[in-house]
């Protein structure tokens, strides 16, 4: 394995920010897993389908096109939020793995942010990140995120949105939200986002020379 850098926290945290920073610094392929669930979610919308039905998004997350990922709809609220539904599937969960653990096995290493990175997908990364804020601050960030793409949507209705997926999130029977025990926990409720990036940058450098001094 090379230089993977797991970056998990909730939605809104940073993290995406963090990860796409990192990956521009070490010339690392940054990949953001939580493409991969809403674009599952979008396809068993767009089918027709529903999101309480695990055989369906199976099906859609079996038939997943990297292209896919593309698609401005997978960046929408109503996207996050049927994300977050099909992601209580375990069969969708293993179903995505493959295409993340290669991704994590690329060298000379890589970035990829989630939920599960440090816990599950990459549990040797040598560096773990777990990026949070508080639900208010999350929700002004998204709030501005969505807004500026267009979408009509109150702040109060974003901070609910957040609040429920980060229940259904964490009471997850398989891989719920959770810190890994080695990774290091970076609250960017006080942060502008130069600073998080600073602050990030410095776990990361430590975590290098650690890896560096063990691979001798
Ligand atoms: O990070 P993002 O908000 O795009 O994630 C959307 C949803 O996808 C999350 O709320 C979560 O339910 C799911 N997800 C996951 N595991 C990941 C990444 C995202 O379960 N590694």
């Amino acid at each position: 394995m090379g230089f993977v850098i797991a970056v998990d926290g909730p939605a809104a945290s940073g993290k995406g920010t963090i990860a796409v920073k990192l990956g521009a610094l070490y010339g690392y392929p940054v990949l953001d897993s939580g493409l991969l669930y809403r674009a599952v979610g979008v396809k068993v919308l767009e089918r027709g389908q529903d999101l309480g039905d695990e055989a369906a998004a199976l099906d859609a997350a079996r038939s997943l096109d990297p292209a896919e990922l593309e698609q401005p709809r997978v960046r929408t609220r109503a996207a996050g939020e049927a994300a977050s539904r099909v992601a209580v599937y375990s069969p969708v969960r293993r179903a995505l793995r493959e295409f993340q653990q290669a991704f994590a096995a690329r060298e000379p290493g890589a970035v990829i942010d989630g939920r599960d990175i440090g816990t599950v997908i990459a549990p040797h990364a040598p560096a773990k990140l777990y990026v949070t804020a508080t639900p208010e601050v999350r929700a002004q960030r998204r709030w501005k995120q969505l807004t500026g793409q267009g979408e009509a949507v109150t702040f109060e209705e974003i901070l609910a949105d957040i609040r429920v997926r980060d229940e259904r999130d964490s009471a997850r029977a398989d891989s719920p939200m959770t810190m890994a025990a080695d990774a290091v926990l970076l609250d960017t409720t006080e942060m502008t986002i130069d600073a998080a990036f600073d602050a990030a940058r410095r776990i990361v450098e430590t975590a290098r020379s650690r890896w560096e001094t063990a691979k001798g």
